[in-house]
C-alpha cells in the first residue's frame, strides 16, 4: 500500500492468543492462519497473552473521558494489547474453549478494547477481523461467537471460511491431527489476505 509520499507500507495482521498454555493448540491454529498470510506478503505477529497480567475492564469510563484511545487502567498489559490492535489492519482472536467459552484474559481485552473504541468513535472501523477457537469435545461454537461479537460490534469485517473456525484437540499438538480444522484454518488466512487487498485504504 502506498503513504503520502509514496513510500509503501505492508498490510499487518496481529494475532492475540488467550490461552493460558503458551505454545498450545490454540496457537499451533493461529500459526496456521498466520502462515498463510505471510505466504501473501503480509506482515503478522502472535501474541501469547499467556502469564500476562489483564485486568477486567472496571467500568471506570475513564476512556469515555479522555478519549485518547487507551484504556484508563495503565498498570497491566491491556494497553499494549489495545495499541497493536490499533496498529494492526487485521486483528485474530484466538481462544481455547473454557467451560464452553472464552477464556478470562482474551474476554478482558475484548471488554476493555471495545470499550475504548466506542470511546473513541470506532478505533477499529473496517479492519479485517476473524476468530480462532481451540476445543476438545463441546462449547467451542459458543466460544467461537462470543469471539465474533467482538468483530461485529466494532464495525469490523469478518471474512469466512469452509467451516467455523474451530480445531479440536486436548493435549498439546492434539489439533494437528485435526486434518479439516486445519484446512480451514488454511483457509480462513487466503481469505482473510484476499479481504484486506481488497480493502486496504491507500490513504492510510
Ligand atoms: C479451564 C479449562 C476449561 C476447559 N473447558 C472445556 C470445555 O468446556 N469444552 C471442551 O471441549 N474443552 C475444554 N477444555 C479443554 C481445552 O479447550 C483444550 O484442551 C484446548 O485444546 C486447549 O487449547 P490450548 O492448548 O491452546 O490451551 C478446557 C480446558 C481448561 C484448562
Amino acid at each position: 500500500m502506498e503513504e503520502a509520499g509514496g513510500k509503501v507500507k505492508a498490510l499487518k495482521v496481529v494475532a492475540l492468543n488467550g490461552s493460558a498454555r503458551k505454545s498450545g493448540n490454540t496457537a499451533i491454529l493461529l500459526r496456521t492462519v498466520l502462515k498463510e498470510l505471510e505466504d501473501e506478503g503480509i506482515e503478522t505477529e502472535l501474541i501469547e497473552m499467556s502469564g500476562a497480567r489483564i485486568h477486567g475492564c472496571l467500568a471506570c469510563r475513564e476512556c469515555s473521558k479522555r478519549k485518547d484511545h487507551r484504556c484508563g487502567q495503565t498498570g497491566d498489559m491491556g494497553n499494549t494489547y489495545i495499541e497493536k490492535m490499533e496498529q494492526a489492519d487485521g486483528i485474530l482472536l484466538g481462544s481455547p474453549t473454557y467451560v464452553a467459552d472464552v477464556s478470562p484474559e482474551i474476554k478482558a481485552l475484548m471488554d476493555r478494547a471495545c470499550l475504548v473504541s466506542m470511546a473513541n468513535v470506532g478505533m477499529f472501523r473496517r479492519k479485517v477481523g476473524a476468530a480462532v477457537v481451540a476445543v476438545r469435545r463441546a462449547g467451542g461454537i459458543h466460544a467461537f461467537d462470543s469471539l465474533n461479537h467482538f468483530f461485529l460490534i466494532n464495525q469490523m469485517v469478518v471474512p469466512g471460511s469452509s467451516y467455523w473456525n474451530i480445531g479440536i484437540g486436548r493435549e498439546i499438538g492434539d489439533v494437528e491431527k485435526d486434518e479439516e480444522g486445519l484446512r480451514t484454518m488454511k483457509t480462513l488466512g487466503q481469505n482473510m489476505a484476499w479481504l484486506l487487498k481488497k480493502t486496504a485504504d491507500p490513504g492510510r
